[in-house]
């Protein structure tokens, strides 16, 4: 097959795009289902291929944090990369997420696939971050702050820029509708507290992804790519959170965070149906 550009692509980063769907195919069967409690709302396959092959390219050679990552573009990244599909992407990759069924399928599937440098830990952002300044830059797909007025997003940002040291660049996606007005008000809101924290808005990439989302399924995303205004910046460092009036409405209205981790009970396979989805009504 013709390697394929589109828009969101330069042409000298066109790719093979059977092969670049069929990957990210083999990283949605590892995904664990989303819980929905806690603003786990997966990103559609097309705009996965997209958003892996740009972020590839953006952080390409450097160590990169994901603070957070259910879509597993984390995965795609490492994956397309491992697979021959995209020659570039960045040297290092740890995916710091809450939920225990998230890390330990990306464990499993970079250890079954090779992929050197993807790795994960298990941890919540509510508590002081245990790698501050690791990292050259963060990617974070947080929960969206509808309900807070954005501020679960600087929440998750937080720990990114503490990740980072506070210089590097950042790339954050989060809600982008013209119809509704939150997200706008969150936008808003984000930018300001980057500009705050000594980051400067670098591009802007309008209404980019879909969601496995029911009740609004034409809402997108948007990348917000962020840079460090100097070097680094001095910072305090890295604590707990605890302030109530910044966790209140945190997963949406009255959904306030009271769980520290999401465990794993079942080891499952998540591409194969389990035994209790189904039975078996045989011929007479
Ligand atoms: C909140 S979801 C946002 C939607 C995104 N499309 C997704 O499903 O990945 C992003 C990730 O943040 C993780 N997450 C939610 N709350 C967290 C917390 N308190 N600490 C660390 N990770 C958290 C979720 O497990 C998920 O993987």
């Amino acid at each position: 097959m013709q390697p394929v550009s589109c828009r969101a692509m330069p042409e000298s980063h066109q790719i093979d795009l059977r092969a670049a769907v069929n990957a990210i195919s083999d990283v949605i069967q590892n995904r664990p289902r989303p819980l929905r409690l806690f603003d786990q709302i997966y990103m559609k396959a097309g705009d996965m291929v997209l958003q892996s092959e740009f972020v590839a390219r953006w952080a390409e050679g450097k160590q990169l944090a994901f603070i957070g990552d259910g879509d597993a573009i984390s995965v795609c990244v490492a994956y397309l990369r491992a697979r021959g599909i995209i020659d570039y992407g960045p040297s290092e990759i740890v995916v710091f997420d809450f939920d225990e069924r998230i890390c330990n399928a990306i464990e499993r599937f970079a250890d079954r696939e090779r992929l050197e440098g993807l790795g994960a830990q298990l941890y919540n952002c509510l508590d002081s971050f245990p790698k501050p300044a690791a990292f050259d830059c963060f990617y974070t797909n947080p929960p969206w702050g509808a309900s807070n007025g954005g501020e679960s997003v600087c929440v998750f940002m937080q720990r990114g820029m503490e990740a980072v040291g506070y210089g590097g660049e950042a790339l954050v996606v989060i809600a982008d509708d013209d119809e509704r007005l939150w997200p706008k008000q969150v936008l808003a809101r984000v930018q300001e507290f980057a500009i705050r924290s000594g980051y400067f808005v670098q591009k802007m990439m309008p209404k980019m992804h879909t969601y496995h989302l029911d009740d609004a399924p034409d809402l997108r995303s948007c990348n917000l790519v962020f840079k460090a205004v100097g070097e680094t910046g001095l910072r305090d460092k890295s604590t707990a959170i605890a302030d109530p009036q910044r966790l209140a409405n945190f997963y949406g209205r009255s959904a306030n965070p009271h769980v520290r981790y999401v465990r794993e009970k079942l080891r499952l396979e998540y591409g194969k149906a389990r035994e209790d989805e189904y039975y078996l009504e045989t011929l007479e």
